[in-house]
């Protein structure tokens, strides 16, 4: 068996799932695609414990779907969003949104060899994403361009979920074996790989308020990684 010649046949092939259809299903559920302005505050709160973005903070949102932490993040006074999104469809979807009408919206991965030049190194003050880590077809190395995007002292901030092989049904559960962190049951994961990539590990915790949301079905957590200076 060629392991690696079988799983680098399935690149894009989960993303490539995101299409009109799927794309304006995810967005119309609450919880996944858009998010209440209750569920945006316990978000809100929850990051507010751990991290600190200023204003005039340049952000880039990986993975940025429909929106929903662009969305988020403009309740933070002057934020500059960029929005990175492999799934035109889900891009499609976030461009429409009036109140993101100010992100710089670009289609396209952060995980591929050709994305080491995507953005020029030292451009961002944080990296965020929400719901991303347990899709990336090739971890380490999207980690390492963050980092290289990333300025001296700037935070990747990575929210996810502990997602079991359960979670990935019907025509998603081919994916689970071809995505290294799909049914990651472990806080360990996530930070292990970006500590490997040259980051210093300031959190890794539950997000108690988003997980006592009646929509989170899946206990979250947070992890904030900081690009060192030396
Ligand atoms: C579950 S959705 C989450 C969307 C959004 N972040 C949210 O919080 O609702 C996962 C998103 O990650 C995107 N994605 C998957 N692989 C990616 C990659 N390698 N680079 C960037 N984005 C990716 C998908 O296209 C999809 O929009």
């Amino acid at each position: 068996m060629n392991w690696l010649a079988r799983r680098t046949a399935a690149r894009r092939r989960g993303v490539g799932k995101y299409d009109a259809t799927e794309a304006r299903a995810y967005g119309e559920t609450q919880g996944l695609g858009w998010l209440t302005v209750d569920e945006e505050s316990a978000y809100l709160t929850d990051l507010s414990r751990v991290v600190h973005l200023a204003p005039g903070a340049n952000v880039l949102d990986i993975g940025a779907g429909t929106g929903v932490m662009c969305s988020m993040l403009r309740r933070l006074p002057g934020i500059e969003l960029t929005a990175l999104e492999p799934s035109a469809a889900m891009l499609a979807i976030l461009q429409a949104k009036p109140e993101l009408a100010n992100v710089r919206a670009i289609n396209g991965f952060c995980d591929e060899p050709q994305d080491h030049d995507r953005f020029e190194a030292a451009q961002f003050d944080a990296i965020v994403s929400r719901q991303v880590v347990n899709g990336l077809f090739d971890p380490l190395l999207a980690f390492r361009h963050w980092h290289r995007w990333l300025k001296p002292a700037g935070a990747v901030v990575v929210i996810d979920g502990l997602y079991g092989r359960d979670g990935w049904a019907g025509r998603w559960e081919e994916e689970v074996d071809v995505l290294p962190l799909a049914a990651s049951q472990s806080l360990a994961s996530t930070p292990y790989l970006l500590e490997a990539c040259g980051f210093h590990i300031e959190v890794v915790e539950r997000m108690t308020t988003v997980n006592a949301l009646p929509t989170t079905r899946t206990s979250r957590y947070v992890v904030v990684a900081r690009k060192t200076t030396r």
